[in-house]
């Protein structure tokens, strides 16, 4: 019975939760979610220059109107390279992450992009479970590559 109150209740959640493409507007709050984790990949002029730019593509996740999580990724004709993907740490094992690869993947399928590449701080065994749950591979390994310390795995994934 509990069981099946929680799942109603996930559920309701997950009819909430709403993946759209990225604006001006969400611009401050991604920042600041990605100040929360403490990671340096967007920076306002990066996101300002790129949120609408062709060969890119950023999503926000959004429950209630509110910034839960975004992602973004650029290509070149059929390679993507995903840059980032950031869940809100209150709201984490929730599926928003893949929602959103979801959500990536099927423009990746519209655009005729066929592979995707990522790099992912050794360290980050959850990300690489995520990306595994989807099929990426590791293909190599860039030694140091995080500010001359940590290795960075490199990961690829064919069809979408
Ligand atoms: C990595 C991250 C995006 C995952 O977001 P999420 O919404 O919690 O992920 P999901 O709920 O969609 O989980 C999908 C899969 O990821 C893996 N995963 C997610 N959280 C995990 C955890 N705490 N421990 C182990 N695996 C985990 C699992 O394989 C999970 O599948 P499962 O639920 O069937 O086991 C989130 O933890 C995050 O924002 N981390 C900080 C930023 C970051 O490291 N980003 C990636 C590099 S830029």
């Amino acid at each position: 019975m509990q069981d099946l109150h929680r799942q109603k209740e996930w559920q309701k959640k997950m009819n909430n939760i709403v993946i759209e493409k990225m604006t001006f507007e969400d611009i401050n709050a991604v920042l600041s979610l990605e100040k929360s984790h403490n990671i340096h990949i967007l920076s306002r002029r990066i996101l300002e220059d790129e949120v609408y730019a062709p060969n890119h593509y950023y999503i926000v996740a959004k429950i209630n109107g509110k910034i839960v999580g975004y992602a973004g990724m650029s290509f070149v004709i059929d390679i993507a390279d995903l840059l980032s993907i950031v869940v809100d740490s209150s709201y984490t094992r929730q599926k928003i992450a893949s929602l959103m690869l979801e959500n990536i993947f099927n423009y990746c399928k519209e655009n005729g992009i066929c592979e995707m590449l990522l790099e992912v701080r050794a360290s980050n065994v959850v990300a690489q479970n995520l990306y595994k749950k989807y099929n990426f591979e590791e293909i190599s390994v860039r030694k140091k590559y995080y500010d001359n310390i940590e290795d960075a795995i490199i990961m690829k994934k064919v069809a979408f």
